[in-house]
């Protein structure tokens, strides 16, 4: 569907975006001296912490650490994809999306978007006119403004309304077929309804647009529940059902609460309860979590309180264990026996779910029951199993105060001290290095010097025209050279890109993040002072490298044929120099 979008093109957009008209359109921004503030769209807060850079064309939270360009703003907070965001902000700019050559130029999405659409209207048209359907949603307890909030139809019972409705030409039944609508048929010619007499729920995206279905049978038929087939629009490791419709009711959601069905949703939604949102059949995957964080701070993951809902629930605490962090909580929900959200609310009423949300168990919590239950913790051995159980959920989790409070939590019950705990979690990093994710060498780790260029190109790529760079700079062997030396270049062919437009050039690349992360930090010169401490560095660069070149040469003449004492003691000053403190970082 995507070819591949040059990159002077997005070099373009973002030159010709406005990233304060972007976000101003969707978020309320006051102006702060050259820059915005707001309160930030991705997480709660009173105060703002968010901030907009029309110089850098680049958006920042204090808060929450969120940042980005124009484009990532678009994916972030309308979820888009890349292509999807490049599409949609070359439009508001009024410019069309080229593609380079070789690329296949099929239908656009807008195509399929519209005629999902119309299916969906289709259905609901359809289920004003099925008594027997309309009697089935009564019977569950919904009532029509529930049925509307939600989009919900009605699949007539026949081989061929959909296509003849609504795949009326060659273009939008050709949609229908690659979405799974429509069905080649086994003998013969021609397609067929892949849903008929059921329930339509539609499956939108987090901006309303129809992207797949689900439909419920009106008896007990097999299955249950049909879903459409993953497709170009639709991954269901990645959506939610109910998301959207819950945004509807709320834009600032503080709980967001997984239940694991359709009507769970949206029986929980007629008893005004509308902060919840179901997996599709499939497991609460990182994908889910990411995408509920980015919505609210707090999740309940509410699953059958049966063996198969326990093993979805700890595969989704399995999940959740990466985001975790200060400031947000997963709690989990188990309920009671033949009993699901949408049974629940029905005898207990919205006060008596909201209750039993206020009594879930924090994951903290769960965890270390959940690990508990395996081994004796009254004895020695038992307790030191607890410890290897804990230990690769423990690697999971981001280092942080979440971290070491659920350390804190897991010595208390193995009764170690915690930082006997810590050392012992320790070793087991070194013991078991083979099963710890390797994070990329970053540039600057151990190299301030090439850090803090890096980062003043960043914030500042005028600077570059006012420093001289010095000629043996991609000879260097120190880590963030190559991204130095590639960031130069950029600069060189195209002095006019913004920090935006940088960024825009390393999205894919392992280091994008944290070189987004480096223009966020605050830096307190403006261009002529980032220009002055450029040159500085380049200079001193330019000596450790002459320094470094001349000491591999006396250490080479060493080994092949010795040193004078002259030589000895040059060696010596060179390798103390070149060992010598870095003393780049003032004023920083
Ligand atoms: P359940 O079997 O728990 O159904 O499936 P439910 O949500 O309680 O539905 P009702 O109350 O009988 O109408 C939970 C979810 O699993 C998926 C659906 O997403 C469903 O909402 N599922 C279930 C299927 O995809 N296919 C099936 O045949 C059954
Ligand atoms: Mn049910």
């Amino acid at each position: 569907m995507s070819g591949r979008i040059p990159q002077q093109f997005i070099d373009d957009l973002i030159a010709r975006a406005d990233i304060a008209e972007v976000i101003g359109s969707r978020v309320r921004l006051q102006k702060a001296g050259r820059e915005y503030k707001a309160c930030c769209p991705f997480h709660n807060e009173k105060t703002p912490s968010f901030t907009v850079s029309p110089t850098k064309q680049f958006y920042h939270c204090f808060g929450c650490g969120a940042h980005g360009t124009a484009i990532g703003f678009l994916m972030e907070f309308d979820g888009l994809g890349f292509i999807e965001a490049i599409e949609d902000l070359a439009s508001q700019v009024g410019i069309e999306v080229p593609r380079e050559a070789g690329a296949k130029q099929g239908p656009s999405r807008v195509d399929y978007y519209a005629t999902l659409a119309e299916a969906a209207a289709f259905y609901r048209r359809s289920l004003k006119q099925s008594v027997p359907a309309v009697d089935y949603l009564k019977n569950r307890g919904l009532n029509g403004e529930t049925v509307t909030a939600f989009g919900i139809g009605y699949a007539p019972d026949s081989w061929e309304a959909l296509g003849k409705n609504v795949g009326t030409d060659d273009d939008s039944r050709q949609h229908l077929i690659e979405t799974g609508m429509l069905k080649p048929r086994r003998e013969g010619r021609g397609w067929f309804d892949m849903f008929r007499d059921r329930i339509m729920f539609p499956i939108r995206d987090t901006r309303g647009r129809v992207i797949a279905f689900g439909g419920r049978t009106l008896g007990d038929g097999e299955p249950k529940y049909l879903n459409s087939p993953e497709s170009d629009l639709f991954h269901k490791g990645r959506e939610l059902y109910g998301l959207y419709e819950a945004r509807q009711a709320n834009r600032d959601i503080d709980t967001l609460v997984v239940v694991e069905g359709y009507m769970d949703v949206v029986a929980l939604a007629q008893h005004g309860i509308h902060n919840a949102v179901a997996t599709l059949g499939t497991a609460c995957t990182e994908a889910h979590l990411d995408k509920l964080f980015r919505v609210a701070d707090n999740v309940v993951i509410c699953f059958d309180g049966d063996a198969a809902g326990r093993r979805a629930a700890w595969r989704a605490l399995e999940n959740a264990l990466g985001g975790m962090r200060e400031g947000r909580q997963v709690r989990f929900l188990f309920l009671p026996d033949g009993h699901d959200p949408d049974s629940l609310v029905a005898e207990e009423g919205a006060a008596g779910f909201n209750s039993r949300l206020a009594d879930s168990q924090p994951l903290s919590e769960y965890l270390v029951s959940h690990l508990g239950e395996q081994v004796d913790l009254g004895s020695v051995d038992g307790r030191a199993k607890f410890v290897e159980l804990a230990r690769p959920l423990l690697a999971r989790l981001p280092a942080g105060v979440y971290r070491e409070m659920m350390i804190d939590r897991l010595a208390q019950t193995a009764r170690i001290d915690s930082r006997r705990l810590r050392g012992l979690l320790g070793e087991s990093v070194t013991s078991t290095s083979q099963t710890r994710v390797r994070r990329p060498q970053r540039p600057g780790e151990r190299g301030n010097r090439v850090r803090q260029a890096i980062k003043l190109l960043l914030q500042h790529p005028a600077a570059l025209q006012y420093a001289e760079v010095p000629d043996g700079l991609a000879t260097l062997d120190r880590p963030g050279i190559p991204v130095l030396c590639q960031l130069v270049a950029d600069l060189r062919t195209d002095p006019n890109l913004s920090t935006a437009a940088i960024l825009e050039r390393w999205r894919d690349h392992e280091v994008g993040n944290y070189l987004a992360r480096l223009a966020a930090d605050e830096v307190l010169v403006d261009v002529d002072g980032a220009a002055d401490e450029l040159r500085n560095i380049f200079s001193q660069l330019a000596r450790d490298g002459a320094i470094g070149t001349r000491a591999n040469e006396l250490m080479a003449k060493a080994g092949a044929e010795g040193l004078s004492d002259a030589e000895k003691q040059e060696l010596q000053a060179l390798l103390g120099t070149r060992h010598g403190p870095d003393r780049t970082n003032q004023g920083v």
